[in-house]
């Protein structure tokens, strides 16, 4: 048997154990956005809002959302931009509260999402791993122990003593990734994270990344990298439009996806050429007629 993406099926990761504990449960999840004040809403409107049960222009970002993330599993959740995946890793890490649903998390969650976020521009890197240590309720004995490996990890040089404002954009994303993946999680959270800094680096933080994939109880990972959900996740989920369209065996969700994406991109090709044929972009160069159909 071959699966979809043309691998031989004992290539595929294989089944989980349906009794492992779970370490995050997921039901009926809804994030709502409001986007009112995006928008220049007219005193007219506003009072038309007021008496509306859901509030005008807002969306939901996530809706009827529901999963399952058992011990020892690894979960990939991918999409195209916007379906909602990231809102669903700050729902995961306490970082937004949800509109509507369960979300249970089981165990000490580290969530590689915005790196660097919380720093203090003007403390030096050195200060900022301290006050990272306060923040995550390390004991100093612990900090003491971790700091040089932090140090060490990171290798941005003299510049662990200078201040952050000084970094460069880099250098900060991989003083992030030192500090969030120096302990070792329950639970694991990835946004995004793995295309940080330069080659070397993104090499020796793909190895620190699998150490602590093997070690967590559970890992959700967001990538736009299909490799790394193929290769390193027990089960995926594609999320589109905030809401999970499929659910399963990696292969077979990234296959779906890359279907579901060239779809789309073919609906914009037929768009912009029927918008051409009618005059409506014509005058436009093709480059400036596309981005003008993207935006
Ligand atoms: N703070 C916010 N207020 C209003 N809308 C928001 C907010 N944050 C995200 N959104 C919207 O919610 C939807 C989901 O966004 P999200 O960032 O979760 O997408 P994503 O799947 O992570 O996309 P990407 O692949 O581009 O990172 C998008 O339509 C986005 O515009
Ligand atoms: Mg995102």
């Amino acid at each position: 048997m071959v699966d979809v993406a043309g691998r031989p099926a004992e290539a595929a990761p294989a089944p989980l154990r349906t009794d492992a504990p779970v370490a995050i449960e997921v039901r009926d999840l809804g994030v709502q956005y409001s986007l009112r004040f995006t928008k220049k809403t007219t005193l007219n409107r506003s009072f038309i809002n007021m008496f509306r049960r859901e509030p005008a222009d807002a969306f939901w970002a996530l809706r009827d959302v529901t999963f399952q993330v058992v011990h020892g599993e690894s979960l990939a959740v991918i999409g195209p931009n916007g379906a909602g995946k990231s809102t669903l890793l700050q729902v995961l890490a306490g970082i937004i509260t949800p509109s509507e649903g369960i979300v249970d998390v089981d165990g000490r969650i580290s969530s590689l999402l915005t790196l660097g976020a919380g720093f203090d521009q003007d403390l030096s890197g050195r200060d900022n791993i301290r006050l990272a240590g306060a923040f995550m309720g390390l004991d100093p004995a612990t900090m003491r122990r971790i700091t040089p490996t932090i140090v060490e990890f990171a290798d941005i040089g003299p510049f662990i003593d200078a201040p952050i404002k000084t970094y460069s954009s880099g250098m900060r994303a991989r003083l992030g990734f030192a500090i969030a993946t120096a302990v070792d999680p329950d639970i694991l959270l990835l946004d995004e994270v793995l295309a940080t800094g330069d080659e070397t680096f993104r090499a020796k933080s793909k190895q620190r990344v699998l150490e602590l994939v093997r070690g967590a109880k559970g890992v959700v990972l967001v990538t736009h990298d299909m490799n790394w959900v193929t290769e390193f996740c027990k089960r995926g989920i594609l999320l589109e439009q905030g809401r999970i369209i499929a659910e399963g065996n990696p292969y077979d969700v990234v296959a779906i996806h890359r279907e579901h994406s060239e779809q789309s991109k073919a609906e914009r090709q037929a768009a912009l050429d029927r918008a051409m044929k009618d005059g409506a972009v014509g005058s436009l160069p093709p480059d400036a007629a596309r981005s003008r159909l993207r935006s």
